[in-house]
């Protein structure tokens, strides 16, 4: 399993247990979890206290709202439909009290989806976030209203059996997590040329 990571410097085990899976249990999530979900997202720190993280979601239940999120994947994305739910994180692009452009909300959207993995860590759930999607149709077949922008998408549910994944996939679900080594992304002082 792709848990394995090359960690000489202890961290947190919710940061160590976390990585993204692309084969999901049939085992369902049930709204309390979702929520709980959001309600990490919620309490993340935001430029101004704008808060300008935004999501939709629908478990694998409520058919019909999992299969219009899930027809804005790409089709290399096609495995999170076997996710127990799919959710979208959008943001908010100007500030609420000025209407000043917001270059922190992505950041923001960030963090706040930081927490949500966190969360679902914490329940034993994984999440694996997708850039690939259509983000126009999001914008459409969601109702996602002007000022806003869709920032990426997220497959939830228990970890399944990477044999149940096409060959090429499997292959990448049980290789060996990767990093860049500390040393050339944390410079003590001054940038720092290799
Ligand atoms: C913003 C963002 C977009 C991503 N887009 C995709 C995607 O479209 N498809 C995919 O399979 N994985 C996607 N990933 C997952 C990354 O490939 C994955 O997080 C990275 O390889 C590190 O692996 P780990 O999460 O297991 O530590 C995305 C991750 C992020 C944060």
């Amino acid at each position: 399993m792709s848990t394995a990571t090359e960690n000489n410097i202890a961290t947190h085990t919710l940061i160590e247990n976390r990585w993204s899976p692309r084969a999901f249990s049939s085992e369902s999530v049930s709204n309390e979890q979702m929520e709980a979900l959001f309600e990490a997202a919620r309490w993340a720190p935001s430029a101004m206290n704008e808060q300008p993280w935004r999501f939709i979601y629908a478990t694998k239940e409520e058919k019909e709202a999992f299969d219009r999120l899930g027809s804005c994947l790409v089709e290399g994305n096609s495995w999170a439909k076997n996710a127990a739910a799919l959710f979208i994180s959008i943001a908010k692009t100007k500030y609420d009290f000025n209407g000043n452009l917001n270059k922190h909300a992505w950041h923001d959207v960030g963090l706040a989806t930081g927490n949500l993995l966190l969360q679902a860590t914490d329940l034993g759930l994984h999440i694996h976030l997708m850039g690939g999607f259509d983000a126009g149709k999001a914008q459409q077949m969601l109702g996602i209203p002007e000022g806003y922008e869709a920032v990426s998408m997220g497959a939830v549910g228990y970890v399944g059996d990477p044999e149940s994944l096409p060959e090429v996939l499997k292959e990448r679900e049980l290789a060996p997590r990767k990093r860049k080594p500390l040393h050339e992304l944390a410079f003590k002082g001054k940038w720092k040329q290799k």
